[in-house]
């Protein structure tokens, strides 16, 4: 049984403030904290002000003491009708989602990778790493994350190992060539090449490795409404203009992974990218879907995509990213746990993406973002008969 909650304000990555729910069971105390974006898609749930997230607490805490905390989807529920909005605007997605994680490490006594009945052979997912940034993550880059997916690794330990020496290596080129501006809000790398160039250079460094290359174009913070501008590449595209010119990057460098290539609400395009590509490109849906049911239901039914971002804090309960989940699943949707930009120190982004059975994470590779790669690295080796997945396509 539910005996306290407690909240806290604490930090997050990027130094702003984030909060921590506690919650006292009968068997012992469990937390959680909410990461926060930097450039986010416009259909989110509604992250509030730390001070507002803690008057709403203080409204509503009395509402879960004495509650069955096994009974997490119950909760996640009662989350729902307390706020009453489509978005969780009154009670705030970082509330409610940091209610709703604790509770479910409550019921799991801090292990929810067991929320969907473990099998023996669990397969742990690959991570994507970014190296270099720019867009909204501050960069010279106008697209916004360079990304390596080190398939070839053997185990969560040596997946990290790899991304990290390409980090390094890239670092190191960087700064002989006189091409380094610093870190950006990620750890990834910011440099003063453009966007291709960086490509280029991306390439030659990864040609040693067994990895894929990707880029989250986080297109929205390009579009003006009318075109896509690039102030690097000085370039002003129209709409199939940019579908012309992503695809033929995406060819050029044999890019894997393609993650918003199109502005937020861009469907048609979308599918036309997925059309052309999605045989051999993951083309996924960030902002495109902000992991909401009926975004996703209308990409499924434009053949907007063949993948998913799954960033819990973007639809406001576990039981709500968990039913975007089970639908992206049914219809054959490759799903995409991922951090965001402003981290904490917390892993259950780990634990959900092996209960999710996620052949891909996305979290950073330096800082913060490490404790959810280190949770990967532990649960491999205290789960039995682990194996790494295969690359969806
Ligand atoms: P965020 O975005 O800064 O909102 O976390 C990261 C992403 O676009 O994947
Ligand atoms: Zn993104």
């Amino acid at each position: 049984m539910i005996r306290n909650l407690k909240i806290f304000s604490i930090f997050n990555s990027k130094g702003t403030p984030a909060i921590m729910v506690k919650i006292q069971t009968d068997n012992g105390s469990y937390s959680a904290s909410i990461p926060s974006g930097t450039s986010k898609g416009k259909h989110e749930a509604k992250e509030l002000p730390v001070e507002r997230v803690l008057k709403n607490f203080s409204k509503i805490r009395p509402r879960f003491v004495g509650k069955d905390e096994r009974d997490w989807r119950g909760i996640d529920s009662l989350l729902k009708e307390l706020d009453g909005t489509e978005n969780f605007s009154k009670l705030g997605e970082n509330l409610s989602l940091s209610i709703s994680i604790a509770c479910a490490r409550a019921a799991f006594e801090n292990e929810i990778w067991k929320i969907h009945k473990p099998r023996m052979g669990m397969e742990f997912p690959i991570p994507i790493g970014n190296v270099i940034g720019g867009g909204k993550h501050l960069g010279g880059t106008d697209w916004q994350e360079f990304l390596v997916i080190p398939y070839g690794a053997k185990s969560p330990g040596e997946a990290v190992e790899i991304m990290v020496s390409i980090w390094a290596s890239l670092g190191e080129e960087l700064r002989k060539k006189k091409m380094l501006i610093g870190k950006n809000v990620e750890n990834a790398w910011m440099t003063k090449l453009d966007d291709l160039k960086t490509l280029d250079l991306l390439s030659d460094v990864s040609e040693d490795w067994k990895v894929k290359l990707g880029i989250d174009f986080a297109s929205s913070s390009l579009w003006d409404g009318k075109r896509y501008v690039y102030k690097k590449l000085g370039k002003s595209l129209t709409p199939s203009q940019q579908v012309d010119f992503i695809t033929e990057v995406a060819e050029k460098y044999r890019l894997y992974y393609l993650e918003d290539p199109i502005q937020e609400d861009g469907f048609r395009q979308f599918m036309i990218l997925n059309h052309i590509l999605g045989k051999d490109c993951i083309i996924a849906g960030d902002d495109l879907y902000c992991t909401n049911p009926e975004r996703l239901r209308k990409g499924i039914k434009n053949k907007a995509t063949n993948g998913i971002i799954i960033k819990p804090n973007q639809i406001g309960t576990l039981s709500l990213a968990d039913e975007v989940v089970r639908i992206a699943k049914e219809r054959g949707m490759i799903i995409i746990p991922s951090h965001r930009s402003g981290e904490t120190e917390d892993d259950w982004l780990a634990d959900l993406s092996l209960a999710w059975d996620a052949p891909l994470i996305k979290s950073g590779i330096t800082g913060s973002d490490m404790t959810k790669l280190n949770r990967l690295i532990e649960l491999w080796e205290d789960i039995p008969e682990v194996k790494m997945a295969k690359l969806p396509l």
